[in-house]
């Protein structure tokens, strides 16, 4: 766990405690007939890098998106914050400017989280409780939709089927009347997002289960994610579908900010995490992550066959703040020199080495993302069955590749790499892998 996590408490600390150990959805409700085939798969895998952007009324508070559960707040009462939500800057393509600074390639933002606040025109609301009948009076997700298309980027949305304002959330046996209100609202809900915008790029759910207790996947006898996914299908056929509603969806989810270990793993997958540490919702607090450890995070998630979703928390004015968007912009900065390494790769062939380096190609390409060089400024990788023809670092400066035994010894000579970051070394091999 990272040191941020402290701050975390009850059912919020047991969210995150379970959720980053392995991957949410790996005991979901089959259904290979939903699963979009590998070939609608393809622009998803070599996307690698989105943006999560968690916003709605718990930016005003600013102390993290579960303040209404974690502080106990009636519902009646945290619903006055729609009163006062009428951000005065939301500009949707400065979200996708900055996305797209960072060299991220999608985008995915919280249409609705647990507190039930929709950030749509949403018919289907228990209560009406939207930004476009409250005093914002617009409909974000479609500004949101259509800046996320102007500027090239795909377009995800979350959301939460669960919605704190119900009490047959917390008990829906002993409130089923409640509980099926809860339902009928997720259905509609859904169906608005996956009926009224077009073609949505990537579906997200959060907290598909009840209660805050068991997985997602113990609460399908209630959500039916099966049934809810075939009529989102109907409307998306070619939709990706994250694994949280308690089906296992088109991909796997890893979530928070602990390092990535071990082998590649061969479905798809993604990591999210938070940018500003303390929460996914905007915080007065930052702890924000280095340029240096997002990228470390990129390459050891992606040199183990999986994308990173990078969340950012605007605040109630619908700005992300300037010094966030600074970290994203020397991301960015890294990816335009390195990018080559991480959009449109697969990992390996070689496993990566925990600490020292990951290893991707394309084609001919095989790239060596060197994570430290050792004090011998080596690194030597296990036999390809490939020839190397030459190598080079992409950054600039020389690396001079040796045969080692049946392996391929790399020696650092004279780079220069900015402080911190991996460096990239590139070798063309006389055939593609
Ligand atoms: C957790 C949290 C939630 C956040 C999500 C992002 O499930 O409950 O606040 O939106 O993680 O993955």
């Amino acid at each position: 766990m990272s040191h941020t996590d402290d701050s975390l408490q009850g059912d919020e600390l047991a969210s995150q405690l379970k959720s980053s150990v392995v991957f949410k959805g790996e005991h979901s409700v089959r259904d290979a007939s939903l699963k979009l085939p590998p070939e609608d798969m393809v622009w998803w895998r070599d996307a690698k890098f989105g943006m999560f952007l968690h916003w709605g009324l718990y930016a005003i508070p600013a102390r993290g998106e579960w303040l209404m559960h974690n502080e106990q707040i009636p519902a009646d009462e945290y619903a006055k914050l729609a009163d006062e939500f009428a951000p005065r800057h939301f500009d949707a393509a400065a979200w996708a400017d900055a996305a797209k600074a960072a060299g991220m390639k999608y985008m995915v933002l919280t249409a609705r989280h647990h507190d039930g606040f929709a950030l749509w025109d949403s018919p289907a609301s228990f209560g009406g409780f939207c930004s476009a009948r409250t005093a914002a009076r617009r409909d974000f997700v479609a500004e949101y939709v259509a800046a996320c298309r102007a500027a090239g980027l795909a377009v995800g949305l979350y959301y939460s089927p669960m919605d704190w304002r119900f009490p047959g959330y917390f008990q829906p046996r002993e409130l089923p009347e409640d509980a099926a209100l809860l339902k009928q609202q997720g259905y509609g809900q859904v169906e608005e997002l996956v009926s009224r915008y077009g073609p949505i790029d990537v579906l997200w759910y959060d907290g598909g289960w009840l209660a805050h207790q068991g997985t997602d996947a113990d609460a399908a006898w209630f959500w039916e994610p099966l049934k809810l996914n075939a009529m989102v299908r109907a409307h998306q056929p070619h939709c990706v579908i994250n694994p949280r509603s308690g089906w296992e969806g088109d991909f796997q989810c890893d979530e928070g900010g602990h390092e990535v270990t071990g082998p590649i793993l061969d479905e798809p997958w993604e990591k999210c995490l938070n940018l500003n540490r303390p929460s996914w919702g905007y915080n007065q607090r930052d702890d924000l992550m280095t340029a240096q450890e997002v990228v470390r995070m990129l390459v050891n998630v992606v040199g183990r066959g999986g994308n990173v979703l990078l969340n950012v928390g605007p605040d109630a004015d619908g700005v992300i703040p300037p010094a966030h968007v600074d970290v994203l912009r020397q991301v960015g900065d890294w990816l335009a020199v390195n990018g080559q390494a991480i959009h449109g790769t697969r990992p390996g062939p070689l496993q990566p080495v925990e600490g020292r380096y990951c290893v991707t190609h394309r084609g001919d390409r095989l790239y060596v993302l060197v994570l430290d060089w050792g004090t011998e400024r080596q690194v030597v990788l296990p036999a390809l069955d490939r020839a190397v023809v030459s190598a080079a670092i992409l950054s600039g400066g020389a690396v001079i590749c040796q045969p080692q035994g049946r392996g391929v010894l790399l020696t650092r000579d004279g780079e220069r790499a900015a402080a911190g970051y991996p460096s990239v070394v590139e070798l063309v091999l006389d055939s593609g892998l």
